[in-house]
């Protein structure tokens, strides 16, 4: 009796859709949640969020650069996201003299606005089931036939769709290709930087506030998106005008309260939310603790030498941002899904899957075996997820020396190839390699990671996962002998020789630098790594993933009067909540906003990741906070409950009315395992209070000209 009450409480509690989870395919809100939504509060229909026939909510919603959300907030072309999307274009214009991260920027003209070549804004123009044409002729196929007809038809759709290059068009699958979606969208080249605060308000609370509420930080910046004569994309030139966008968000001065419906649009990356017990635990048990201990390691050294030197801290501050947010997000996960009981729960739900197949003998017989399958192919996966996280994180990602180490041709096959203008290139091209790799890099910091982290890779890895010659160099040297003997007999530690073999580099540089002790001990570890490794780890993986087809159609047709939403791929989605805060802990109440009192409050705790910034400083001693205060406070971030993930970084927060209202931009900590099992009491995402953006522009940059060009509701 008492496990038959758990599989009911544990099965409510995993796919029933509650209110607030859930990451929701534009064009099915009609069919599956505007009800809901407007039960909530939300005033506009499903026509207004997502339409092919009118201007909507879409059409105001880009993908900015390569993993983030931006939205358009004028009619000419102005876009808003995260001052951490907009990073490494801030970065690209900033130089010691004009220090544009430290002190920000701002075009007071539109000729002041700063070129980005790469920099992309994507506009979604439709997006549309293509199930039954990716699946037409497949019926009788299976295996690697099967796999080629899939690849033939979507190839053949996104051609189509594409319209000679007018159009980036991609397939993508959803519920593990138990569904295809077809993604079609206008892709803008020239896009201008038009503001950024510094990093001491952009990325106010750093590494220490990351992933945490209470939270402070302005993360925002502002670009512009050019457009032809014609409003249409077109290289950056000189001729080039302000976009015309099909729409753009008004946006809301009247603030955020508690209770309020709140939605997200915008572009979240990945989730796991349909995943068997067996891969929860390899998560809570394995990996996860795994690839924590590694980059403790990591983080500790990095620690060390930036304290030790201020060069070291600027060069490896971006390095040390990169490595923890993961590092932090993990953590923060096992605590999560222990806290949810999360094996159980998906056991529980196995347990019911099992009975529903049981009772329902006109059932696929594949159903029977997926979890059997689940449980062997997990077993067999255990070693080489290890062996494969050691790798990721040690060889390929760890150890600095390596990575400079993959640059270099291994044979002189291809470049024999090339003619003299196209080697000239090559050399070009690694020039630079080398200048930006140098600028960021400190012997002293990756020499220890290099023998700390080879150290790890020995001890915890079984003998079979490393090559002989590696294991005897390290049964052989202690630690300094390590060094002296091979990173320091190795051209890659010394950049003026390193330099000089790359200015003439040729066919001969090549054959010696593959006698290059690091190349060498890089080359073996690599090989050893593709030969033992990741064959069997991709093969495994991808029987997995055929299980994992199978068990999530069982899903759905168990599950066919639940709403339930795949899981996140990186395309449009509608997510939604209400402004609300919650008890990370027992006795302990989080309100669900922040103001700029909390920034000088913890400008006193004399942590360097609390910068003062003396005019913000003026400003509240003034009160000076304009219209963009209320009750006499300046109002800087909020939370919601809303289902949020990587990607969803500068998404719109919009109010009940369609309005912008917020700029995502963070998780809270004790939520992060909603990307594998979602908790309405613990997962909130955060939010810049808009109103503090346009205070920030016009009160603190005084770039207010800038607001002229947005629709401000004031009602
Ligand atoms: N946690 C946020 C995200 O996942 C922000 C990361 C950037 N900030 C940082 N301090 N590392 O992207
Ligand atoms: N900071 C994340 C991003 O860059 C968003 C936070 C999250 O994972 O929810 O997309």
């Amino acid at each position: 009796m008492k496990k038959l009450i758990l599989f009911v409480f544990v099965s409510m509690l995993c796919f029933s859709s509650m209110a607030k989870e859930g990451m929701w395919v534009p064009t099915l809100l009609e069919k599956y949640t505007i009800e809901e939504m407007q039960q909530m509060g939300f005033r506009l229909s499903a026509e207004d969020v997502y339409s092919v026939n009118q201007n909507s909510l879409k059409d105001a919603v880009v993908i900015f650069g390569r993993g983030c959300t931006g939205e358009m907030i004028s009619d000419k072309g102005l876009l808003l996201t995260n001052h951490h999307c907009g990073y490494s274009a801030i970065q690209s214009h900033s130089s010691v003299e004009q220090d544009y991260l430290s002190n920000g920027f701002w075009a007071m003209s539109q000729e002041e606005e700063l070129a980005n070549p790469g920099l992309t804004a994507k506009f979604l123009d439709r997006m549309e089931d293509v199930s039954d044409s990716v699946f037409a002729g497949t019926e009788q196929l299976e295996g690697d036939s099967l796999q080629a007809k899939l690849d033939y038809n979507i190839r053949r759709i996104q051609q189509q769709a594409s319209e000679e290059g007018k159009y980036e068009a991609i397939v993508k699958p959803l519920y593990f290709g138990n569904q295809y979606f077809l993604y079609v969208y206008q892709v803008f080249t020239d896009v201008r930087l038009v503001g950024a605060p510094p990093s001491a308000i952009g990325k106010f609370g750093g590494d220490t506030d990351n992933w945490m509420w209470p939270r402070h930080t302005g993360d925002f910046s502002i670009f512009r998106v050019y457009a032809n004569a014609n409003n249409e994309p077109a290289p950056y030139s000189e001729d080039n005008v302000p976009y015309k966008p099909k729409n753009w968000l008004p946006i809301s001065m009247n603030g955020v309260h508690p209770d309020d419906f709140m939605m997200l649009m915008g572009y979240p990356g990945t989730t796991q939310q349909y995943l068997p017990s067996q891969a929860v635990d390899m998560i809570i048990n394995q990996s996860n603790p795994d690839r924590i201990k590694i980059r403790t390691a990591i983080l500790d050294i990095f620690s060390k030498h930036m304290e030790q030197d201020p060069k070291v801290r600027i060069q490896y501050a971006s390095k040390y941002a990169s490595t923890s947010n993961s590092w932090k997000r993990w953590k923060g996960e096992i605590r999560g899904l222990n806290r949810l009981n999360a094996i159980m729960v998906k056991e529980a739900y196995e347990a019911d899957f099992e009975v529903w197949y049981m009772q329902n003998d006109t059932l696929e017989e594949a159903y029977a075996s997926v979890l059997p399958q689940f449980e062997q192919l997990y077993i067999n996966l255990q070693p080489y997820e290890k062996a494969n996280n050691y790798y990721q994180e040690i060889v390929f990602k760890g150890i600095d020396i390596f990575k400079l180490a993959e640059n270099f041709p291994r044979n002189d096959k291809g470049w024999n190839r090339l003619d003299g203008e196209k080697q000239g290139l090559v050399r070009k091209a690694l020039d630079q390699k080398m200048t930006d790799y140098f600028d960021d890099y400190d012997l002293g910091t990756d020499q220890e990671l290099f023998t700390e982290l080879l150290r790890l890779l020995r001890a915890d890895l079984d003998q079979s996962f490393l090559p002989k010659e590696f294991t005897d160099l390290l049964a052989k040297y202690n630690d300094e002998k390590l060094i002296r003997k091979v990173y320091q007999k190795s051209v890659l530690a010394d950049a003026s020789k390193l330099k000089e073999i790359v200015a003439e580099f040729d066919s001969k540089a090549i054959d010696k630098l593959q006698k290059d002790p690091v190349i060498k001990l890089y080359n073996g570890l690599r090989q050893h790594y593709q030969q033992n490794i990741e064959r069997v780890y991709q093969d495994i993986k991808s029987n997995i993933a055929r299980v994992q087809k199978q068990y999530m159609k069982g899903i759905m047709a168990m599950e066919k009067n639940a709403q339930l939403y795949p899981d996140a791929n990186f395309t449009m989605r509608v997510a939604y909540g209400k402004v609300e805060g919650y008890q990370p802990r027992d006795g302990v109440e989080y309100s669900h906003h922040t103001t700029l009192q909390g920034i000088m409050e913890k400008y006193q705790l004399g942590n360097p990741d609390y910068i003062e910034v003396e005019k913000l400083k003026t400003l509240y001693e003034t009160a000076d906070f304009g219209e963009y205060g209320e009750d006499g406070q300046m109002p800087v971030a909020y939370t919601a409950s809303i289902h949020s993930t990587g990607g969803n970084s500068g998404s719109p927060a919009i109010n009940a009315k369609g309005q912008l209202v917020g700029l995502n931009f963070d998780r809270c900590w004790e939520g992060t395992m909603s990307d594998i099992m979602f908790d309405p009491d613990q997962c909130r995402n955060i939010m810049v209070d808009i109103r503090y953006v346009l205070f920030i522009v016009d009160k603190f940059a005084g770039a207010g000209y800038l607001l002229d060009e947005m629709d401000l509701i004031r009602e």
